[in-house]
């Protein structure tokens, strides 16, 4: 997408607030006006108060000087404000529809997406915006308008003299736009360096451990030390750009003064101008590069603008891939059938899972077991909808429905799924708990983690229930984290259950615990269990030993040991443990 076109969907943005902007873009003109304005009671006080010894003219003049430029203050201060809350609003809202966008987009999309990216668009992509929209608008308004006005005045003013000070735009011009070209490219650069840091920082940050573990400090301080370097560099260039600019820009107003002093002088001489005319004049002159400054400045905030819009526009441009289409079928309670009829599915170019057959009659419970990387996981992400099969490559079911019909908020309402790697989220063990029914009372929280035991657990932490977890649950260990996501999931009194490697990871006590909760938990639900130890998987109706995205054995848990096959050899390598 070109830049243009990023800017243009940020003008959809803008119509919203319209109005507003009509008013404020009014007071703008009416400020530079009065600033103008100003010059000519100068040149007033100057020609007939000052040269006719008009003392009363004088102060007039003098006093409605200063009135309208506090005049102008004060409307300046207006349209300052009517442009933040803008320019404020439309960040707020950008921000919103990002974030609200990114709930509905799927797992695959955060599989393949950094979250450090993601978190660059919310961030330092949406500050980009943030600077244009109030301080960049204020001053495109203020200074295009002033700029207008100024030359106007200078034409009215005197017009030779205007004719003389206009000679020097076009140069200074060229030179405004030689910097704009510059700089555009060296912020970018700026920008590029500057998200390389962080994206550095986060990764470091994130695997701390591993990095202290291996001793690998000082090569990531040396990884780091070239891309802040890198950016120290690509900020120097830029800063180096400025210091040439800004003078630069000056010395072609002191030209402009310089030639207009010569041809008034001269013109004076000649008795066709007058002194206060030509103060005036030097006054308004100031009035015609600053704003060249400014804009050229703004320039380069509207280059990075665009380029952020551009990225975020690709994130809000992404199509949810995992959706409910429109008039999907709202599934009443259900009965809890699930079926799997030669599904495969791929990540990437290779099928994971291969024509996968698998059948859980309502209140059933199945265990899927099998080496690590087999599909297991993934079988358990296609029954929660998280991915679809392949295209044309079966279909996943509900009560015999596919579930790419089906209404999806109603039927994840029905589910409660324990992943492999619990999330837990900042707050207190209860408020975690109450993650999929914010309304439980606390007798039925209390319930819940007396059935699971997770009242044994909390009784060893600060606070019980009202323990406070941190983001992640990074205090607690796996075991207790996967004890209250089961019951997270429990309290939601799903219809279909599926944990997945819900005993893996966890501390013997911790073990004994959930082995206990299970018969009650699956008790009257549609159960789909990933586990490796036998006494979970002895109680599943139906055991299928996952290989390769393939199913190599299916049976009782009876039958199954019975034979010499896959499933007795899971067994026996890992004595009486699957994994
Ligand atoms: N998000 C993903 N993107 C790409 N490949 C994946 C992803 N998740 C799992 N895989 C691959 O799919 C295969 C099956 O993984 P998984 O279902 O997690 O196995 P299991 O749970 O049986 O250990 C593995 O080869 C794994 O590398
Ligand atoms: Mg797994």
């Amino acid at each position: 997408m070109s830049r243009r076109r990023g800017l243009l969907r940020l003008t959809t943005y803008v119509t919203a607030s319209r109005g507003r902007l009509v008013l404020v873009f009014g007071a703008a003109a009416l400020a530079s006006a009065i600033q103008v304005g100003g010059w000519f009671l100068v040149r007033d006080a100057v020609d007939h108060g000052m040269k006719a010894r008009d003392e009363t003219r004088l102060l007039v003049d003098v006093i409605a000087y200063v009135a309208v430029n506090a005049a102008a203050w004060v409307v300046g201060a207006f349209t300052v404000r009517g442009l933040a809350a803008v320019g404020q609003g439309i960040v707020l809202e950008l921000r919103r529809h990002l974030f609200g966008h990114l709930t509905t987009l799927s797992l695959r999309y955060f599989s393949q997406t950094k979250a450090g990216w993601l978190i660059a668009r919310l961030t330092s992509d949406i500050d980009a915006l943030s600077d244009v929209l109030s301080e960049g608008l204020r001053n495109l308004v203020g200074n295009a308008i002033t700029f207008v006005v100024a030359v106007v005045a200078l034409l009215a003013i005197d017009w030779r003299l205007g004719l003389v000070a206009l000679c020097v735009m076009p140069p200074s011009i060229a030179f405004a736009r030689w910097f704009q070209v510059r700089s555009s490219v060296a912020f970018g650069d700026v920008r590029t360096r500057i998200a390389a840091v962080t994206a550095g920082m986060a990764e470091s940050l994130a695997g701390m451990a591993v990095i202290q573990a291996f001793n690998r400090e000082r090569h990531f301080q040396a990884t780091f030390d070239e891309l802040n370097m890198a950016n120290r560099k690509a900020n120097f260039h830029a800063q180096t750009l400025w210091s040439v600019f800004f003078p630069g820009i000056e010395l072609f107003g002191v030209a402009a003064t310089a030639a207009v002093l010569w041809v008034g002088a001269n013109l004076h001489g000649s008795g066709s101008t007058s002194i206060g005319t030509l103060i005036a004049f030097i006054g308004l002159l100031n009035l015609l590069f600053q704003p060249l400054q400014e804009l050229s400045e703004l320039y380069g905030q509207v280059q990075s603008a665009a380029a952020a819009m551009i990225k975020i526009v690709s994130v809000l441009d992404t199509e949810p891939d995992i959706a409910s289409r429109p008039g999907a079928r709202v599934l009443p309670r259900i009965e809890g059938r699930i079926d799997l009829d030669a599904v495969t599915f791929s990540y990437g170019a290779e099928p994971v899972l291969r024509a996968i057959d698998l059948h859980v009659p309502a209140g059933g419970c199945l265990a899927l077991v099998g080496e690590s990387g087999g599909g297991k996981s993934t079988t358990a992400k296609l029954m929660a909808r998280f991915y679809d099969p392949d295209p044309g490559h079966g279909t996943v079911r509900v009560d015999g429905v596919d579930l790419r019909e089906v209404e999806l908020r109603g039927f994840r309402r029905q589910l409660g799924v324990v992943l492999q790697d619990p999330f837990l989220f900042s707050g207190t063990i209860a408020d975690n708990l109450r993650f999929a029914k914010p309304d439980a009372s606390d007798t039925e929280v209390e319930e819940v983690a007396r059935a699971i035991g997770i009242d044994v657990v909390a009784a060893r932490l600060d606070g019980g229930l009202a323990h406070v977890v941190r983001e992640g649950g990074s205090g607690l260990s796996a075991g207790e984290r996967q004890l209250i996501s089961i019951g997270r999931a429990l309290l939601a009194d799903p219809r279909v259950l599926i944990l997945d490697e819900a005993t893996s990871n966890i501390d013997r006590p911790t073990e004994v615990l959930i082995e206990r909760a299970l018969d009650r938990l699956l008790h009257g639900r549609t159960s789909l269990i990933i586990a490796h130890r036998l006494s979970t998987v002895r109680r599943a109706d139906e055991i299928v030993v996952i290989d390769h995205g393939r199913i190599a054995q299916r049976g009782t848990y009876t039958a199954l040991l019975a034979v010499d096959g896959p499933f007795r050899r899971l067994a026996h390598d890992l004595g009486g443990t699957l994994r």
